[in-house]
């Protein structure tokens, strides 16, 4: 089902009233609220369960209104907008006063991006100003890539379902801070880090994290995570993993890295990961549910070799198998 034009106006005037709208963008869903006021924010961070520190992303219809969010646009800022929005990029710059410190979590920055999802263009067109929207998920929990997942994650929290069809992404967007001297990758993403690098033409260091001013996301260990424990081991490693612990008793299950998927699996559900980077990152939270669905107590992976898109995915498989609260 895709958002008719009803709906959108459904959306608009649920934005308007301070409500919450679940967002399809082409990484993974957001939950939606009116960027510039304060009470449908402190809402948001509620129905997440989310330490409002945790700072938001602005989303917004177009390049051409950075301007009025930011105190200035560095010209790799402008560069990288120019290669890649709408997409899924996401800049840090310096706020402008226009920005609420609630959408910032009280940090002289703020995080922007231009979602390429057609459904959410028409949204941002028909609204006007910006929407701050996190993933549609429960803080830490895996993020949802279908209007079902959504609905299945915050249930009566979200006012209104924009249904846009499953995310073709399916991996958050990348994360570069462009507020200070040079740009920093802050979170690994739907654009690679080889992408950033060949527009501006030299390398894209990852940000410090610990550094007191900002706040590298996912910086609480146990994030992306489903309800099954992950264990990462080598590739190789995969299937004998899983045998020892299905004898174990445990209910395993699997995501056999593509050169095993013709092997046979003892486990209880077994998932064969696409070998093409871009299949696998759209798949993956959707086989972390269906894990967690079929009971699963125990998910057994590997980590796809961290170049392209493999780094976004094995960044999230990482802080999925990272240790929980
Ligand atoms: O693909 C995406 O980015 C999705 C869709 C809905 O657009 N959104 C998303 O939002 O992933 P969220 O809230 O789950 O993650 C945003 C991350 C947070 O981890 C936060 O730490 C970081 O962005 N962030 C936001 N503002 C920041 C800032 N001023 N400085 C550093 N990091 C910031
Ligand atoms: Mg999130």
């Amino acid at each position: 089902m895709i958002a008719s034009t009803a709906d959108i106006e459904k959306a608009v005037a649920v934005l308007r009233a301070g409500g919450l709208v679940a967002l399809p963008t082409e990484t993974v869903y957001g939950l939606a609220a009116d960027a510039e006021d304060p009470v449908a924010l402190a809402r948001i961070f509620q129905v997440k369960g989310r330490p409002p520190s945790h700072p938001l992303i602005v989303h917004i219809g177009g390049a051409d209104r950075l301007e009025g969010w930011v105190a200035e646009v560095p010209e790799a800022a402008r560069k990288l907008a120019d290669a890649f929005w709408p997409g899924p990029l996401t800049l840090v710059l310096r706020r402008s006063a226009r920005v609420p410190l609630e959408v910032t979590g009280g940090l002289e920055t703020v995080a922007v991006r231009v979602p390429a999802h057609p459904v959410a263009l028409r949204l941002l067109e028909a609204f006007g100003g910006g929407v701050a929207a996190p993933s549609a998920n429960r803080f830490g929990s895996v993020s949802p890539t279908t209007a079902a997942h959504v609905r299945a994650e915050l249930g009566d929290g979200v006012d209104f379902v924009l249904d846009g069809g499953p995310c073709t992404v399916g991996v958050e967007s990348t994360i570069v801070d462009v507020s200070g001297a040079s740009p920093v990758l802050l979170r690994p993403g739907g654009i690679t880090r080889e992408d950033l690098e060949a527009v501006l033409g030299h390398p894209v260091p990852d940000g410090a994290a610990g550094d007191s001013e900002v706040r590298v996301p996912g910086q609480h260990p146990s994030h992306y995570a489903p309800s099954a424990t992950v264990v990462l081991v080598e590739p190789e490693q995969v299937l004998a993993e899983a045998a020892v612990a299905h004898k174990q008793g445990r209910r395993v299950g699997v995501l056999v890295p593509p050169a095993y998927a013709d092997l046979p699996v003892d486990a209880h559900a077994v998932i064969a990961v696409p070998a093409s980077p871009a299949d696998y990152a759209r798949g993956l939270y959707g086989y972390l549910r269906d894990l967690d669905e079929q009971g699963c107590d125990l998910i057994i992976a590997s980590l796809p070799p961290e170049r392209g898109l493999g780094t976004a995915i094995a960044n999230r498989l990482g802080r999925a198998a990272g240790p929980r609260p």
